[in-house]
């Protein structure tokens, strides 16, 4: 906290405490400020890739086509498991390992059954990949158009369309300066057209901490009483960018776009896998369309801790230098750990678009199929019979131990 200025033999006057309380608010949440530290050191094997935020602005986003390509994926996912020694599932809910692969050798048929996997697991994992900035973009390219971020970093070597996430020793984030909640997000989900198979690779790490967890939007919808999930089904709300904005303009910086609020609906249906999932994150949602505001607070509010808090629905993943992530943003929410403060954790992002998020009215119009809730199907296809032995998600269950 700055020091009070005093005056001689005197308290500070009320103006002064409040000048000094003004400091003191300056803090700078991680998620909306984006890192400005360098620790000086550009000699770093990948200073090239070290944050810049170049004076660029852009028009705003319009909308684009987008042919999804998971929807040409062979179901069985032959051609990807075949080259894999290993395929782990890390949770029943979500998250998938593939021990094996390298990606810089993947066809189009594996690319294509790739994006399917990552809708149906929410989030697949691979370690030791060689795999460059580059390759990471074309692959990301062949599931859409990429996205460029209006705040974020993009490297010093001019990539806009990626996004640099990097911490190192000359910035401590200041843990009391925001909730844990609220770092659980769906990125950009304010956009038109929010991102789907997105990829993130850690090339400089921490030896432990900055771990990233993904919680299944499927998972969540199946949680909920057959009545609560019509109710939110009918629901929509608005997402946000303005805070984004707002926090790098705290930090000094120049914002690309100007920031846009979107109305999206609460459930949405994913195009490959037909299955429902509730599309709202603390980071960017802000408020559900038509209600009383205590009822959207309230219904939020318990999607919310629902999302950050139940581990059922969660995956927890431990980086290693050159792992990488590919999760699919319509279907999961994630966030990011700020614990391994002085290290450096260092990561590039490859974010294509998707389709604008469809509502099941209008997914079962379009279509003339029936969504579906995922966990059911599940079970259906285990041969159990959900609607009648009182074993679906609405009967309470307890572990006493
Ligand atoms: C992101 O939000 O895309 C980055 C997540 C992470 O740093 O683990």
């Amino acid at each position: 906290m700055a020091p009070v200025a005093t005056h001689e033999n005197s308290e500070p006057t009320q103006a002064e405490r409040i000048e000094a309380l003004k400091n003191e608010a300056q803090v700078f949440n991680p998620f909306y400020s984006p890192s400005i530290g360098d620790d000086g050191d550009d000699k770093y094997e990948f200073a090239q890739f070290k944050p810049s935020f170049p004076k660029l602005s852009w028009e705003p986003l319009k909308e684009i086509e987008v042919i999804d390509r998971g929807l040409a994926a062979d179901p069985t996912k032959k051609s990807l498991f075949s080259a894999a020694q290993k395929v782990r599932h890390l949770t029943p809910a979500i998250g998938t390992e593939l021990l094996g692969i390298d990606l810089r050798q993947l066809s189009n048929a594996q690319k294509d059954e790739l994006a399917l996997l990552v809708a149906e697991r929410g989030v697949v994992f691979f370690r030791d990949q060689e795999l460059d900035i580059h390759g990471q973009l074309d692959l990301a390219r062949h599931w859409g158009p990429l996205h460029k971020h209006a705040t974020t970093p993009i490297p010093r070597n001019g990539l806009e369309e990626v996004h640099v996430v990097y911490n190192d020793s000359s910035r401590r984030p200041d843990p009391a300066s925001f909730s844990k909640l609220e770092l659980w997000h769906t990125d950009v989900s304010y956009e038109i057209q929010p991102p789907s198979t997105t990829s993130l690779k850690v090339i400089t790490g921490p030896d432990v901490g900055g771990d990233t967890s993904w919680s299944s939007g499927y998972a969540l919808y199946s949680s909920f009483s057959p009545g609560f999930q019509k109710y939110l089904e009918g629901l929509s709300a608005v997402h946000s960018a303005v805070a984004q904005a707002d926090g790098a303009r705290a930090a000094g910086l120049h914002v690309r776009r100007e920031p846009i609020e979107t109305i999206h609906p609460v459930v949405r249906v994913h195009p490959v896998t037909g299955w429902k999932s509730i599309y709202v994150n603390p980071g960017f949602t802000r408020r559900i369309v038509g209600l009383p505001k205590a009822e959207s607070d309230a219904i939020l509010s318990l999607l919310f801790h629902q999302i950050s808090e139940n581990p059922d629905f969660q995956v927890r993943f431990k980086w290693e230098k050159n792992s990488i992530a590919f999760w699919d943003n319509r279907i999961v929410t994630h966030s990011a750990t700020f614990d391994f403060w002085p290290a450096t954790r260092h990561a590039l992002r490859a974010t294509p678009h998707g389709e604008k998020p469809t509502s099941v009215a209008d997914y079962e119009k379009q279509t003339g199929k029936v969504a579906k809730d995922r966990q059911l199907e599940i079970w259906r296809q285990q041969g159990l019979d959900v609607s009648t032995d009182g074993a679906g998600p609405t009967k309470a269950r307890g572990y006493n131990d």
